[in-house]
């Protein structure tokens, strides 16, 4: 990637899909066809760059899919740093496509292994994806609206059957690491108690809640758990015990193991929903559709400018530029004030 003259350039998107990747990719087709720059797809996240999978994006490849979950270009979790064998096949393939720069929109994955291109003298532009919102330097990343409002939506029609039944309803949401999801949709959707994986779960306070909402007169309880969330002794409830190639666990059954101690101590009958990869499915909101609009253009006007290395980012409504490694450097947990809110309403 040499040319100072932007004439092409490559998309991919990598991780975990979510809603809003395709007004993203769309964005940044429909922004850089206006400068003349050319847009080429990477299929499948950094993978299509060790294999060589690639699409050319015109104005009709990206007709149509604004409103469409999911990524046209497909996504992986691949890794090339972690064996040289790929890594070299990626940079091989990237001199050969002659791009003059790529754009990457991922997490923390995505983006780590973008920072380490950059370092490399690589031209690159991040654009921050995560439904948990648990990336530094951006205010709200596209996905985490859709997922809460499915989120929101599931604890609306739980509400009604659990009052039916009298029984404890435990909402199982993502979040591998922060509670964001748990918190919004528990506050949106008027939980009696949220767990997330910021803070241990403490059996003894939740039946508590449970007890106290009854000693009222409630029938019925809905608790949020996000996936992440651990029991005070530290350990997460995992699916299984697989890694994936940046070494992440597949989360899920913590909804299950709580369920099962809640029926067990307050002996109100129970039961469990996990949303799991529903809150990934689907069309994106309104907010995530400009957002990832902004984003995308945004992306294109900092290659325009040469600013390898930035990620585009929302701060309070203005689409900034941040140092990619910085988003990527520590994660961006729960903010306690919202926590206190939501507490405000258990029990
Ligand atoms: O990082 C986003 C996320 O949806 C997490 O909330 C969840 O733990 C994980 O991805 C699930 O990953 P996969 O789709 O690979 O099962």
């Amino acid at each position: 990637m040499a040319a100072s003259v932007i004439r092409q350039i490559g998309v991919l998107t990598g991780g975990g899909d979510c809603p809003g990747l395709n007004p993203v990719i769309r964005a940044v087709v429909r922004r850089a066809l206006k400068d003349g720059i050319e847009v080429t797809g990477i299929r499948n996240g950094w993978k299509g760059l060790v294999n060589n999978e690639t699409v050319p994006l015109d104005l009709n490849s990206v007709s149509g899919i604004l409103p469409k979950g999911g990524t046209i270009l497909g996504t992986s979790r691949t890794n090339p740093y972690k064996d040289p064998q790929q890594l070299s096949a990626l940079k091989e393939n990237l001199g050969k496509l002659g791009l003059d720069a790529l754009i990457a929109i991922g997490g923390e994955d995505t983006l780590g292994v973008a920072t380490k291109l950059v370092k490399e003298g690589y031209r690159i532009v991040g654009v921050p994806k995560t439904i948990d919102n648990d990336l530094s330097e951006t205010d709200y990343t596209f996905g985490f609206d859709t997922a809460v409002n499915i989120a929101t939506e599931s604890i609306d029609r739980l509400h009604t059957t659990a009052e039916s039944h009298h029984r404890i309803m435990v909402v199982e949401v993502m979040g591998r690491h922060a509670g964001w999801i748990a918190v919004h949709a528990g506050i949106a959707g008027g939980a009696d108690f949220i767990l997330v994986p910021e803070i241990p779960i403490n059996v003894d306070e939740i039946c508590a809640a449970i007890r106290k909402r009854h000693d009222r007169g409630k029938t019925f309880s809905i608790i949020v758990v996000a996936e992440g969330a651990e029991f005070a002794q530290g350990q997460t409830v995992l699916r299984d015990k697989k890694l994936d190639s940046f070494g992440h666990v597949r989360l899920g059954g913590i909804g299950d193991a709580l369920g099962e101690i809640i029926e067990e101590r307050t002996k109100f009958e129970t039961r469990v929903t996990v949303l799991g990869h529903v809150q990934r499915g689907g069309t994106p909101t309104a907010f995530d559709r400009v957002l990832g609009t902004r984003f995308g253009v945004k992306a294109v006007e900092l290659v325009i400018a040469g600013q390898w290395g930035k990620m585009v980012s929302l701060k309070g409504n203005a689409i900034v530029a941040v140092p990619i490694e910085l988003a990527t450097a520590k994660l961006k947990t729960l903010d306690m004030e919202l926590y206190d809110i939501a507490k405000i309403f258990f029990g």
